[in-house]
């Protein structure tokens, strides 16, 4: 039996890469920058499986010519950029790497708000800069308090939980909005319900952790920017376009919120160009929320799983169109 063919989307883990080898006959693609979405389509053609992750569109263009595809495996929890609705229609499944990323992902978030409440990137630049000519000035970068404040999660997944956890270490106060209610971590970690109106007014910081979907894009727009007390600090580690770019740049321009720091932009890379990089309460660093050097193994690992059980027609570990398995005959 000929091995089924697989095109890797970007180098991975060697680990994972030898998984996928000994069972397929497997393509990687071996640049850093991306295949084109013309080659991408091109490359999924004749292949049985595609390992991806969150910079490849996988659409219904790719769909519509991938006419053997049995699995699309996803280095990632999130898989916007995948129309999972298409592939679930043509019974093929989805795989993610969830739950592996929770903590670290949480961790970067941590470091994101800390960053930001306290100048970290800022007050480097201006070392490096050869501007600390003063040895101590009791006025200089002066920032927010991390303890006693309030913090507002928007969307308390497994990420925004781990992140409600941290906060706890801080002795901040932690609300959440979200379109579920999470009654036992209210009650395990004393944390509060309220409307995303009442989030964005009372809290210090607001994170937001949804996942990208018609409801949540631009979810935080200037509307939403005009609530938040002006020394509020806003951190994004979900996805770039969950808020409206330019109102974001407007607010921290003109002093509408204090800062900003995002682990992710709209669109990546974010253009060298963008008014936001211009500005010194914006905090900008290149989608590294998962990046540890155990997670992101343990991501390549799984995605590796996922997409050799999907070829064999097996249940996935992590799937997110689990209704599929039923046109295999298998219990979803
Ligand atoms: C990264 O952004 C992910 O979704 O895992």
């Amino acid at each position: 039996m000929p091995k089924p063919k697989v095109f890797v989307t970007r180098l991975v883990h060697q680990e994972a890469l030898d998984l996928v080898a000994a069972e397929t006959e497997m393509e990687v693609w071996p640049e850093e920058a991306p295949p084109s979405p013309q080659v991408l389509k091109e490359k999924a053609r004749d292949v049985e499986g595609l390992y991806t992750n969150v910079a490849d569109p996988v659409d219904k263009g790719l769909f519509d010519v991938a006419t053997g595809l049995k699995v699309v495996s996803q280095i990632a929890v999130g898989v916007d950029n995948i129309d999972v609705a298409e592939a679930t229609r043509r019974a093929i499944p989805v795989g993610h790497t969830p739950a592996v990323l929770t903590k670290t992902t949480a961790d970067l978030t941590f470091a994101l708000l800390m960053a930001a409440a306290r100048r970290v990137a800022e007050s480097d630049r201006w070392v490096r800069a050869g501007k600390w000519k003063v040895s101590w000035h009791p006025l200089s970068f002066l920032g927010q308090d991390i303890h006693g404040a309030t913090l507002g999660i928007i969307g308390l997944g497994q990420i925004g939980l781990e992140v409600a956890k941290r906060a706890l270490g801080f002795e901040m106060k932690v609300l959440y909005y979200d379109v579920i209610r999470r009654p036992e971590a209210e009650e395990e970690y004393g944390i509060e319900l309220v409307d995303i109106a009442t989030l964005l007014r009372r809290s210090d910081f607001v994170t937001l952790h949804t996942p990208l979907t018609p409801d949540t894009h631009h979810l935080i727009g200037e509307k939403e920017l005009a609530m938040m007390k002006p020394t509020a600090i806003v951190v994004n580690a979900s996805r770039g376009s969950v808020i409206d770019r330019t109102a974001l740049y407007r607010a921290l321009r003109d002093g509408v919120v204090a800062g900003a720091a995002l682990d992710v932009t709209e669109p990546e890379p974010i253009p060298p160009d963008d008014p936001l990089l211009t500005l010194e309460n914006a905090l900008i660093i290149p989608h590294i929320g998962s990046a540890s050097v155990e997670t992101r193994r343990q991501m390549a690992l799984i995605a590796a799983e996922n997409l050799l059980a999907g070829l064999k027609r097996q249940k996935l570990r992590h799937c997110v169109n689990p209704e599929v398995y039923q046109a295999w005959g298998l219990a979803p």
